[in-house]
């Protein structure tokens, strides 16, 4: 992907929220069948819900619409629990565009303004966004770059392996394994055996569980 040049096209899902369309890469940012339930389920539901520890600290790979960090942000402060959340994105969106995403209307009008803050935070600084919530959004290639240590939780959030595999490899596994603490969890909606086999081989001990609607399985890994 040239940077310079991403054509996005604002799309509504199923579900009432928005996602975005490349139409150079046929690719969206979120199922059709619906973002914010597929964000819900994938990666609220599956990975900061199953994980049992009172401070967090997260690691999205792929940042793009702020969607995962939002629901994080409400969840934190409905559960009061800490949350610093490292969030890595290579070619983040303008602000037009951000301004025009409708989770914060949708999802929790009365904490809207916090989506807008989470766009509006700078980049390579911790942020603190709400009361339990700091966000650290880093500038750069995930691939390159070296992540963040003692990692609770990762959300594995990249384009799709067919669209953009480049994402999907062994190396970036075994990083993400080595940043992590013990018993710390990634989940992914991607199903694929080979993506499971390089998380095995990275070391993970990984399940298939039940998708979002529309997909049959996703992946969640749990660093032994
Ligand atoms: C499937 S979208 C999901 C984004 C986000 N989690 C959301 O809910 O909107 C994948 C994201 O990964 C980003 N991305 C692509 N290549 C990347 C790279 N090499 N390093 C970091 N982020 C990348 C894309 O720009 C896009 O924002």
């Amino acid at each position: 992907m040239n940077e310079n040049r991403i054509n996005r096209e604002l799309q509504l899902t199923a579900d009432g929220s928005h996602t975005l369309f490349l139409p150079d890469m046929d690719e969206h940012y979120h199922s059709v069948n619906g973002a914010v339930q597929e964000s819900r389920h994938v990666f609220i539901e599956a990975g900061l819900h199953h994980l049992e520890r009172e401070k967090v600290k997260v690691l999205e790979i792929g940042f793009g619409t702020g969607l995962n960090a939002f629901l994080t942000l409400l969840d934190a402060e409905a559960a009061g629990r800490e949350i610093y959340y490292y969030t890595v994105e290579r070619y983040p969106l303008d602000a037009g565009l951000t301004e025009a995403l409708n989770y914060g209307e949708l999802v929790c009008a009365e904490k809207k303004s916090c989506f807008h803050a989470l766009h509006l935070a700078e980049w390579g600084k911790p942020v603190r966004v709400s009361t339990h919530f700091v966000l650290h959004k880093l500038q750069g290639d995930s691939n390159k770059m070296e992540l963040p240590a003692e990692i609770d939780l990762a959300y594995f959030d990249a384009f799709a392996p067919d669209k953009q595999p480049e994402m999907w490899n062994q190396e970036i596994f075994d990083k993400l394994y080595a940043c992590m603490t013990t018993g710390g969890i990634l989940t992914t909606y991607c199903a694929k055996g080979a993506v499971r086999r390089m998380m095995k081989e990275a070391g993970y001990a990984v399940e298939r569980i039940p998708g979002p609607p529309g997909k049959r399985e996703m992946l969640r890994a749990v660093k032994l």
